[in-house]
C-alpha cells in the first residue's frame, strides 16, 4: 500500500498519516510534489489518496497530475480521503470516478470536516476550539473507518449518485467552473511584502517569483492557500481582500505552539 497526497495546508497530509499509521505502519504518504512518484505508484497496488475539496471538486494541480499518469492507475484499488471545510457532497467520488476512468477500482472513500484553509474570508473561520475540534473528530472517524476497513466494511462516503447529486446542485454547478483552469487572481500586497521570499520556495506551482525587487503572482496558482496561509507579513490574498487568520494544520495539534 501506498498514500498519495496533495494538500496546501496540512490538512489532507495529516489525514493520510494519521490513516496510514493506524491502517499500514509500513505504508508511506508521498506527495504529489514529490520526484520519482512514478516508480513508486508502479510498485504498489493498493493506494490511499487524500486531498482538500475545492467546490466540490479536485483541486486543477491533482486533477493534472492524475491524467498525467493516467496509464498508471489500470488495476489499482484506490481508498480516497476527501478534507473540506463544512460539505463536499461527492468529494471521494469526484477523484474516484476520475481513476475509474483510468481503470481503477473504487474500494471506499472517506469525508473529514477539518479546519478551512481559505482564510482571507471572515465568514469561514471558525474559533481556535472548533477547528482543534474538528481535527480531533476527524481523528476519530478515520479510527473508526480504519477499524471498518479492518473487518472488510470500507466507509463509502461521496461514492454513488446521491452523493454525485448533492455534490453537483449543492456546488459543482455554481462554482465547478473555478478549478477548470489555473488562476491569475492571487494578489500580493507589496507595502506589507518583506520580501523574505517563503511564498517563491512553497508555491507548489512555481507561480511566484521575485522581479525588480517585488514579487510578482503569475497565472498557474492552483488556490491552495499555501502562501496565503504562511506569509509572515500576511501580504497574500486570493478569494478575499484581508487575511482575516492563518489556519496551518500544526496550529491544531499543539494548541501552545503557534499562538
Ligand atoms: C479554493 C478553495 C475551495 C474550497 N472549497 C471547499 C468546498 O467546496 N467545500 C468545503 O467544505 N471546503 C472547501 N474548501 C476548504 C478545504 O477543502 C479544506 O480546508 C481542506 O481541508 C484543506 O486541506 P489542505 O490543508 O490539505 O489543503 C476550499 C478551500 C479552497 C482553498
Ligand atoms: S512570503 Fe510574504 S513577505 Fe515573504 S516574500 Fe512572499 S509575499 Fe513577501
Ligand atoms: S500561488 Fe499560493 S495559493 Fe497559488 S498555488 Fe502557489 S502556494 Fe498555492
Amino acid at each position: 500500500m501506498i498514500g498519495i497526497y496533495f494538500s496546501g495546508t496540512g490538512n489532507s497530509r495529516y489525514a493520510l498519516e494519521t490513516f496510514l499509521q493506524m491502517y499500514d505502519v509500513e505504508a508511506k504518504a508521498l506527495s504529489i510534489e514529490e520526484e520519482g512518484m512514478t516508480e513508486k505508484i508502479k510498485e504498489h497496488e493498493e493506494i490511499v489518496f487524500s486531498y482538500p475539496v475545492q467546490y466540490s471538486t479536485v483541486p486543477k494541480i491533482l486533477r493534472d497530475f492524475v491524467i498525467k499518469n493516467s496509464t498508471l492507475w489500470g488495476g489499482k484499488k484506490v481508498f480516497i480521503i476527501a478534507t473540506m471545510g463544512m460539505f463536499s457532497g461527492d468529494g471521494a467520488g469526484v477523484l474516484g470516478r476520475l481513476l475509474q476512468k483510468y481503470g481503477a477500482e473504487v474500494i471506499g472513500g472517506l469525508h473529514l470536516k477539518m479546519p478551512d484553509s481559505i482564510c482571507d474570508e471572515k465568514v469561514l473561520k471558525r474559533p481556535l476550539e472548533k477547528n482543534i475540534e474538528s481535527v480531533k473528530n476527524a481523528e476519530n472517524k478515520i479510527e473508526k473507518a480504519v477499524e471498518s476497513m479492518k473487518n472488510g466494511n470500507p466507509p463509502m462516503e461521496g461514492i454513488g449518485w446521491i452523493y454525485r447529486m448533492a455534490g453537483f446542485f449543492g456546488q459543482r454547478f455554481y462554482f465547478g467552473h473555478k478549478t477548470k483552469n489555473y488562476t491569475d487572481k492571487l494578489k500580493i500586497n507589496t507595502q506589507k511584502c518583506i520580501g523574505c521570499g517563503k511564498c517563491t520556495k512553497i508555491c507548489p506551482m512555481n507561480n511566484i517569483a521575485c522581479v525588480d525587487g517585488k514579487m510578482v503572482s503569475g497565472d498557474k496558482c492552483t488556490m491552495c492557500y499555501r502562501c496565503v496561509n504562511h506569509c509572515p507579513a500576511q501580504a497574500i490574498t486570493l478569494l478575499g481582500k484581508e487575511v482575516v487568520e492563518q489556519t496551518l494544520i500544526e496550529k491544531y495539534l499543539n494548541e501552545d505552539a503557534c499562538r
